[in-house]
């Protein structure tokens, strides 16, 4: 693998997910940086969903004789060699030019699983192939259900095995951070902007390489493919009527696992079960949505508790170390996903960023379950 050629390079240069961010910011535009980074309102959550892992703590147990880590796991039958995924983000092209298409590749080499957001810059028929078997997809329902079975259509006929439906989004969210810098739709070319791409010199030239950012599957169903005409189309046909018939209606069409995204209240979780769905994703968007919610990680355990073995939970939402995994596993978690800490990747070491992302957080995870005295994922989920 290429990418461990420089491994020990990377890993003594950035040996954690922040000086990768830290790298990320010097290389990409601050409008790209804003986006990837931005909470909304005054971003309380985005901090308060780091610091409630803190207060998670384990009291080790030791004299077990040689312990290796294994943190191979199975959700949904099929394996992963770790618990851990690349969550959808949208519109990735501006924060790196073809990052999706980096992180499919990725993640079908390292055999963890990569979603899909319908809001992607590349397409599912582009990354399907590219992503093998590890492809999820994201749904942002559509208030037409013509057009949600299309895009499951398109997303199935390219290979992708598990529907996760993002419900968190009733309506876009105020971010304050991405307003400052300037961002606008459609994209305004403004003397900062150009000088934000004249200071940026590798971004800048691919993406004049693979053209500008655009959400390439959504366009196909507008009348026109101008950003404004599109990012128009988004706001008034994606979202905003999502509902428990219509999770239904997606489960009985889906054929495979289907995972309802963005949940915090244990009485959603009672009812995503009680519709027949196959997995809960705890999350709060990344602190992206709603200023006024609890971090996810403090909702875990109630979650847990009312779902029991009826699904499966994944969870997201502040997770930056191997540390952080081992608390959500342990919480009740089946499974732990990642947003921006992939793109930190991409977007500082280009297409050896997932993989040494992936590095930093299974090796974290590794060494914690040894300085605890477990050596794979059950064991973790059964300590109490
Ligand atoms: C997101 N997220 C997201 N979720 C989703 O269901 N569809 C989407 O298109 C997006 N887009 C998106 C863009 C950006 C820039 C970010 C940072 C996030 C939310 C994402 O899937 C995930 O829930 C969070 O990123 C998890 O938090 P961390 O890991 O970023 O702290």
């Amino acid at each position: 693998m290429q990418y461990q050629k420089y491994q020990t390079k990377y890993s003594n240069q950035f040996p954690a997910i922040q000086d990768l961010a830290k790298k990320a910011k010097q290389r990409i535009p601050n409008v790209a940086w804003a986006y990837l980074e931005s909470g909304t309102g005054d971003e309380t959550l985005l901090k308060r969903n780091r610091e409630a892992f803190q207060d998670i703590q384990f009291t080790p147990q030791f004299c077990k004789g040689h312990l290796e880590a294994d943190t191979g796991i199975t959700l949904f039958d099929k394996d992963y060699s770790s618990p851990i995924g690349i969550a959808p983000v949208g519109l990735t092209g501006l924060i790196w030019p073809e990052a999706e298409l980096i992180l499919a590749k990725a993640a079908n080499r390292l055999k963890i699983p990569f979603c899909l957001s319908t809001v992607a810059t590349e397409t599912p028929e582009r990354v399907g192939p590219l992503v093998g078997s590890q492809g999820w997809f994201q749904l942002y329902p559509p208030k037409s259900m013509d057009l949600a079975y299309a895009l499951l259509d398109r997303a199935k006929q390219s290979g992708f095995h598990t529907l996760i439906i993002t419900a968190d989004v009733p309506m876009a969210s105020r971010r304050e951070r991405i307003k400052r810098a300037g961002m606008r739709i459609p994209p305004k070319l403004t003397s900062s902007l150009i000088w934000d791409g004249i200071k940026h010199p590798i971004w800048t030239y691919y993406t004049l390489r693979r053209g500008l950012p655009r959400l390439r599957t959504v366009q196909d169903y507008a009348e026109q493919t101008d950003f404004r005409f599109v990012s128009g189309f988004v706001g008034n046909r994606l979202g905003g009527t999502l509902d428990w018939d219509y999770c239904k209606a997606l489960k009985t069409y889906w054929d495979g696992p289907v995972v309802i995204k963005g949940i915090l209240h244990p009485k959603d979780a009672e009812k995503a079960i009680e519709i027949g769905l196959d997995g809960i994703w705890v999350s709060n968007h990344g602190g992206r949505q709603f200023n006024g919610a609890p971090a996810a990680i403090e909702m875990l355990s109630s979650i847990a508790s009312v779902v029991g073995n009826r699904a499966s939970i994944v969870f997201d939402s502040g997770i930056r170390t191997g540390l952080d995994v081992m608390r959500a596993l342990h919480l009740g978690a089946d499974f732990v996903m990642l947003g921006r800490s992939f793109l930190y990747g991409v977007a500082a070491l280009g297409k050896y960023g997932p993989d040494h992302v992936a590095y930093i957080i299974n090796d974290d995870l590794k060494n914690n379950m040894v300085q605890l005295g477990v050596s794979n994922i059950q064991e973790l989920k059964a300590l109490n």
